[in-house]
């Protein structure tokens, strides 16, 4: 295994790449501290890129749905664009009609990283979201570390620390394919050891509600096809054109959540997290977006960890509040087999 930096784009962005000994691949850059592409073995031994994205590190500075972009300073949905902390309102940018997604007009996704070599397999991005960056208080230091294993998963190590009372919730938002086709992901089954999801409002804003998934079209706690019950009768899956959902997961400490697996490449992808939530999201905004491959509706799904969304204005989620001088930690493993 090797880590090195392999491309300096015109505009200075960085080119990581990471192999190991069974050929798999993974490529980051600093913009965003993206996964760039990410190469997995399936049953036929040929390398797929399993993630969405553009041919050049360059493409993703186009507008893009976060493309494999660490998503921060919070993830999610902020309803109303604040929130109330130390007993001072905050207000965020409107990014998602009267609501804040994702971190904001330019949220972590759309910003220059440091990366940094750290041993043989790893690379690790960082950077200074500064006091009042898209409306956060506080100077947060944060990285992300990327990691290929030899046994075929890549780790993500989640850092923070703040020299302020902040709120903090960091993700990914790797869009998978596990065929590498990018045509549909509605023939993927998948599993999420979940037994309830937060209900949203029309605006997929939680508000403390939960809903117990069993037997419903939300119930991925037997391996199902995405497909199979996407079209059901169901207001929430309705305004969310598709699984936009935030499981809340069962167990507690890193364990294994979910799993996705396509039959067509034999590849099976495991998830494995700390984090309480993982919201699937079925690609349902996604509309023809021109890449390495062409996004339609629904060809890429995401399986995204995360704290509870909107915590920061719900008193019965679990807190999103970082205190000042305390560390933050978040892990996630997406592991991939042949099945
Ligand atoms: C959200 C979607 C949103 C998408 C952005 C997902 O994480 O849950 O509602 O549209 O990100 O492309």
């Amino acid at each position: 295994m090797k880590a090195e930096l392999i491309n300096k784009s015109a505009s200075g962005i960085e080119t990581y790449t990471i192999e190991n000994d069974n050929g798999m691949r993974a490529e980051f850059i600093t913009f965003g501290a993206r996964i760039f592409k990410l190469f997995v073995k399936d049953k036929n031994d040929n390398l797929v890129d399993v993630v969405a994205g553009f041919d050049t590190p360059d493409g993703f500075r186009e507008e893009n749905p976060y493309f494999n972009a660490v998503i921060g300073r919070v993830g999610n949905r902020i309803g109303g664009a604040k929130f109330t902390l130390d007993g001072k309102e905050y207000n965020l940018y409107k990014n998602d009609g009267n609501n804040h997604l994702h971190g904001g007009k330019v949220g972590f996704d759309s910003r220059m990283w440091t990366a940094q070599i750290l041993g043989d397999d790893s690379v690790k991005m960082s950077r200074l979201s500064q006091d009042g960056e898209e409306g956060y208080p506080g100077n947060l230091q944060v990285s992300v570390t990327y990691t290929l294993t030899p046994d075929n998963a890549l780790e993500l190590k989640y850092e923070a620390v703040c020299d302020q009372d902040t709120i903090c919730s960091l993700t990914n938002h790797a869009y998978f394919n596990l065929d590498g086709t990018f045509e549909t992901v509605l023939d993927h089954e998948v599993f999420i050891g979940a037994d309830k999801v937060t209900v949203v409002d029309d605006e997929l804003i939680p508000h403390g509600e939960l809903k117990d998934v069993k037997g419903t079209a939300f119930d991925f706690t037997t391996a199902k096809k995405i497909g199979k019950d996407i079209k059901a009768d169901e207001h929430m899956i309705e305004i969310a054109r598709g699984y936009d959902f935030n499981y809340v997961l069962r167990g507690e400490g890193v364990r294994k959540v979910a799993t996705a697996y396509s039959q067509n490449s034999g590849i099976e992808m495991s998830v494995y997290t700390d984090r309480k939530c993982m919201q699937l999201y079925t690609g349902n905004f996604l509309g023809g977006l021109k890449g390495k491959k062409t996004y339609g509706y629904q060809s890429a799904f995401c399986m995204e960890t995360q704290g509870y969304p909107n915590a920061c204005n719900v008193p019965e989620f679990d807190s999103m509040t970082l205190e000042k001088d305390t560390k933050y930690t978040a892990y996630t493993k997406y592991a991939f087999d042949i099945k």
